[in-house]
């Protein structure tokens, strides 16, 4: 069986191209539709009940492009609505906490692991809970670090203020002696170097994208849905405000250059 119909990604704007990027690595036959809600961004600073209605709206709006599953590529958006998004839709819809918490739970050999995500990340407890769910000898310290996204959409990955905020949102877990820190927002992956210059060079930094994507390839498998045929395929990306800083700043998350991004009607 081989089904040619696209993976639906979505995120609040351009972090999910981190996932895009992966599984289009791991499963080149596949198509994507992405959809950024950047009109909307950010979510992380805003409540449950409007992360939740944003969310369904974006899957909507995938659906209406016959995609086979759903992959939440945002962490707010996983963290506060991923339960009610499952129950929502006839398709299969992941997120990115429980493939993140694994990769941590697997690699920690002091079992204390750190967590930075955005307020609302952080707030919700999910990669906690997540975390302690596959056992609960393992301890987990987090921390909100709310002005990581703006400094990485200024494109200020590794300038002395960047390293300054970084320093202080890290401190304290720095001081909690964690061997392994998960990177909860898909912005963090950029700044990878300087969380490293703060935290140490032994740490083990968790990007989950390379996890969402081989849990996306184990949904597919096990639902019949994998396209194995061989045509030529695309990725089409739709964003909620106009394409131009969107292409601009994708760049940046996908390492080249973002072709076909149109403005959803
Ligand atoms: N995509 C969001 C996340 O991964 C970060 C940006 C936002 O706050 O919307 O949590």
């Amino acid at each position: 069986m081989s089904d040619p119909r696209p993976i639906g990604i979505f995120d609040s704007g351009v972090g999910g191209l981190t996932v895009v990027s992966e599984i289009g690595k791991l499963l080149p036959r596949e198509e994507i539709i992405y959809f950024g809600d950047t009109a909307r961004v950010p979510y992380g600073t805003k409540s449950k009940e409007t992360v939740t209605k944003f969310s369904v709206e974006n899957i909507e709006f995938l659906m209406e492009h016959d995609v086979k599953m759903v992959v939440v590529a945002c962490n707010t958006a996983s963290s506060l609505s991923l339960n009610f998004l499952k129950r929502c839709f006839r398709v299969p819809v992941i997120g990115v906490i429980e493939p993140g918490a694994k990769s941590a739970a697997s690699v920690t050999r002091n079992n204390r692991i750190g967590v930075i995500g955005t307020h609302a990340t952080i707030s919700s407890g999910a990669y906690e809970k997540a975390v302690k769910k596959i056992s609960s000898e393992l301890r987990v310290f987090s921390q909100s670090c709310p002005l990581f996204v703006p400094l990485v959409e200024e494109g200020w990955l590794g300038e002395k203020v960047t390293l300054e905020v970084a320093s202080i949102y890290l401190g304290s877990l720095k001081r909690k002696r964690i061997d392994t820190l998960i990177l909860g927002c898909t912005h963090y992956p950029l700044l990878k170097d300087v969380i490293r210059k703060v935290m140490g060079g032994s740490i083990v930094l968790i990007d989950s994208a390379r996890s969402v994507a081989e849990e996306t390839q184990g949904v597919l498998d096990a639902n019949g849905l994998l396209n194995s045929s061989r045509g030529k395929r695309r990725h089409r990306f739709f964003v909620s405000d106009e394409p131009d800083r969107f292409i601009k700043l994708g760049m940046r998350f996908l390492k080249r250059r973002i072709e076909c991004v149109r403005r959803a009607a």
